[in-house]
Formats: structure tokens, C-alpha cells, sequence
């Protein structure tokens, strides 16, 4: 059974700048593609403070929203939609659990990541925040929707 349109989400994948700077951004994205999901926007980003906080504003309370701000503006991140069939639940179990070591092994935190505060990677929670997120850190021209039949250079 082949699911239709409707089902179709997309979701805000982010690595962080320790996920950067560790050189995992192949990694990464070779574990979307490989999965089956279709990419639709990515840049590299050096993030502003506002909009760190902005990201994170239902943690404004927790005591490590200062850190987590500083640690997510502290060099680039690479910014990612991604689109598909229930990518948005999907995404989270490629990620694996916050705290990478309760990460399953073969998730991506479970795989290259030790600590909360240097997991490697965000993906959206809900597929609401997944459309909040992408417009959030996108604009307009820069996501590109593609299809294969456009150019079906996998035929
Ligand atoms: P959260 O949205 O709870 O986790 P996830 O990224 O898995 O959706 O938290 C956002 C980020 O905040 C999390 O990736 C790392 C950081 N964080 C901490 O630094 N300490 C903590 O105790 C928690 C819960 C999160």
C-alpha cells in the first residue's frame, strides 16, 4: 500500500555546530537520503542570538537556556528540510533520545554523540513545530520543492 499525499510532512533537521565542526554533516545527511526522505532546503548558517531564542522559546525557562543559546550561536549549523511520508516522527527515531547516552545504538546520537549539551543535531518535535521551524530559519526562495519527474535522472 503506497501512501498518499496527504501524508506527506516536512520537518526542520538542524546539525549543530559541534556536529559541524566534528565533520558529520555526510553522515548525517547520508542517513536521511539512505532512509528515503527528499531534501528541500539546506545552508550553511551562522545563527543570531534572537533567533536561537526564538527556536528555543518553549525552554526559556529551563536553567540551561542560556547555555543552550550560546552553544547553538557558537559556530555554523547546517540548516535542513527534509519531506516525506511520517518524516517527522521518523526523523526523531533516526536522532535518537536527547541524552545521547540513552541513545539507542544506530541512531545518530546513539552512534556519534556522549553529551545533552553536544548532541549533534535537532529535529523537529511535532509536525506543527516541523512547519514553524522551516519558517522559521528559511526564507521563502531558499527551500526548493523538487520532483523527479522534473528531471528523472534515477529512472
Ligand atoms: P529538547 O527539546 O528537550 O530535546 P530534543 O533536542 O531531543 O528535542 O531540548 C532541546 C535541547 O536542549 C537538547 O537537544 C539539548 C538541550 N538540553 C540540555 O542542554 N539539557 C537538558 O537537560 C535538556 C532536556 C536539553
Amino acid at each position: 500500500l503506497v501512501a498518499s499525499m496527504e501524508d506527506v510532512e516536512e520537518t526542520y533537521i538542524m546539525v549543530k555546530p559541534d556536529g559541524v565542526q566534528r565533520g558529520l554533516v555526510g553522515e548525517i545527511i547520508s542517513r536521511f537520503e539512505k532512509k528515503g526522505f527528499k531534501l528541500t532546503g539546506l545552508k550553511l548558517f551562522q545563527c543570531p542570538k534572537e533567533l536561537a531564542e526564538e527556536h528555543y522559546k518553549d525552554l526559556k525557562a529551563k536553567p540551561f537556556f542560556p547555555k543552550l543559546t550560546e552553544y547553538i550561536t557558537s559556530g555554523p549549523v547546517v540548516c535542513m528540510a527534509w519531506e516525506g511520508v511520517g518524516v517527522v516522527a521518523s526523523a526523531r527515531k533516526l536522532i535518537g533520545a536527547t541524552n545521547p547516552l540513552q541513545a539507542e545504538p544506530g541512531t545518530i546520537r546513539g552512534d556519534l554523540a556522549v553529551q545533552t549539551g553536544r548532541n549533534v543535531i535537532h529535529g523537529s518535535d511535532s509536525p506543527e513545530n516541523g512547519v514553524r521551524e522551516i519558517a522559521l530559519w528559511f526564507k521563502e526562495g531558499e527551500l526548493c520543492p523538487w520532483t523527479q519527474a522534473q528531471a528523472p535522472w534515477l529512472r
